[in-house]
């Protein structure tokens, strides 16, 4: 049986290539240490476990999920809530506020209730995989923006052609910024909201790591930042505050037109987020706050022991100012994936190649910090070690 043909575009996802080497290094011995993936070790909360527990002993929760696609009502007042305290962004629950199965699904969705096929949709390189195999899955047209150390890895609007401009229907940003780091500002975002009106584009400001942040730097949602509404939308996730991925619940904020259009995907996709899910997640986000501040001192601290190896092996840099990566120059005269095989074979650590990001993540890899304190020391040891041979 032949696979459709829109997914001959989609290269492997990084992660299940990465995946299939560790675990064959690991069938033959090899104490492998894996900094590829941002995927949190450190449990969720004791309360959000309990609540869990608690709602699914109770067996009205057992049926389809209530208000089915769009969350229940709870939540996505929940949700209002935290973003007012968090962000400064009021939100209506009836309509600017959805429920996810994470901001993954959010993402796939947006771009099958907003585009045509052959559309163009633009996108940033580097950018999270995900955004150009959704593209791709719509039969539509990715247009990757180049991010460059020197435009402080933001896209440069004003390069965008013409014509692909007239063509674009959609755009995908993401601050705190995965694999770079980089954070945006209220004006970069100010001029994606004027192109937006100007070229009738919906943006999609994928905001997952939006409470990872460090020296200083403050929180901000895409819908703080005046016209936002009129023209996108933001995700935004309880994987990476609340050491949430494997519970696999998001949600999707602001405008009305596009969550509608997302919302009438999702009613004929997936039939929402199990009820008991939702009710812990009510309980993440009105307790549990204290989690992120706890996980930020734990990265800091992570994100400190790296910077210091790295300046040891003469790759010492001036880190970006979010999420739990780090996104690192690799040493003159080699690229990404020459580097990276030389750090799995010679020191059996697994980072991620930036290339797996897009043609400009050449020259770079990126580290996650989400590996317990001593199993990173390790790998410390151990690249240093490589450097001093
Ligand atoms: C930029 C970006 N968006 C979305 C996701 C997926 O998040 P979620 O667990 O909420 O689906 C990730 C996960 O690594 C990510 O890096």
């Amino acid at each position: 049986m032949q696979a459709a043909d829109r997914l001959t575009k989609i290269p492997p996802y990084l992660f299940v290539t990465l995946r299939n080497k560790i675990n064959k290094a690991r069938a033959e011995g090899v104490d492998v240490i894996n900094l590829g993936v941002g995927d949190p070790v450190d449990p969720t909360p004791q309360s959000v476990i309990d609540e869990l527990c608690r709602q699914a002993q109770i067996p009205i929760n057992h049926q389809y999920p209530i208000d089915e696609e769009k969350g229940m009502l709870a939540f996505r007042q929940e949700v209002a809530r935290w973003y007012a305290k968090r962000y400064g962004v009021e939100l209506n629950p009836e309509g600017e506020v959805l429920g996810l199965i994470g901001s993954k699904e959010g993402c796939h969705h947006f771009i099958l209730g907003i585009v045509n096929p052959g559309d163009v949709v633009l996108m940033t390189d580097p950018g999270y995989p995900a955004y150009r195999a959704s593209i791709y899955m719509a039969s539509a047209e990715p247009y990757a923006v180049p991010m460059l150390a020197e435009n402080g890895y933001l896209p440069d609007l004003d390069q965008i052609p013409a014509d692909i401009l007239q063509r674009a229907k959609a755009m995908f940003l993401n601050y705190p910024n995965n694999p770079t780091g980089a954070c945006a500002t209220r004006a970069f975002f100010s001029k994606a909201v004027e192109m937006a009106k100007t070229h009738d584009i919906a943006i999609c400001h994928d905001n997952p790591y939006s409470e990872i942040l460090f020296d200083g730097q403050e929180r901000l949602s895409f819908l703080s930042v005046p016209g936002a509404k009129e023209v996108g939308i933001e995700l935004n996730s309880l994987s990476k505050p609340y050491n949430m991925t494997g519970w696999r619940i998001g949600m999707a904020m602001g405008n009305k037109e596009i969550l509608t259009a997302l919302c009438k995907v999702k009613e004929n996709t997936d039939s929402g987020i199990f009820n008991a899910v939702q009710y812990a997640a009510i309980e993440a986000l009105r307790k549990e706050d204290g989690n992120i501040t706890r996980m930020i001192e734990i990265y800091s601290r992570r994100r400190e022991l790296v910077l210091k190896t790295l300046e040891k092996i003469d790759l010492g840099l001036k880190p970006q100012k979010g999420t739990f990566y780090l996104w690192i120059p690799v040493p003159q005269g080699t690229t990404s994936i020459d580097f990276t095989t030389t750090l799995f074979e010679k020191a059996a650590v697994v980072v991620a190649a930036g290339t797996a990001y897009g043609r400009h993540g050449e020259g770079y890899i990126r580290i996650s910090l989400t590996v317990p304190d001593k199993r990173l020391e390790e790998a410390m040891d151990r690249i240093q070690k490589v450097f001093q041979a």
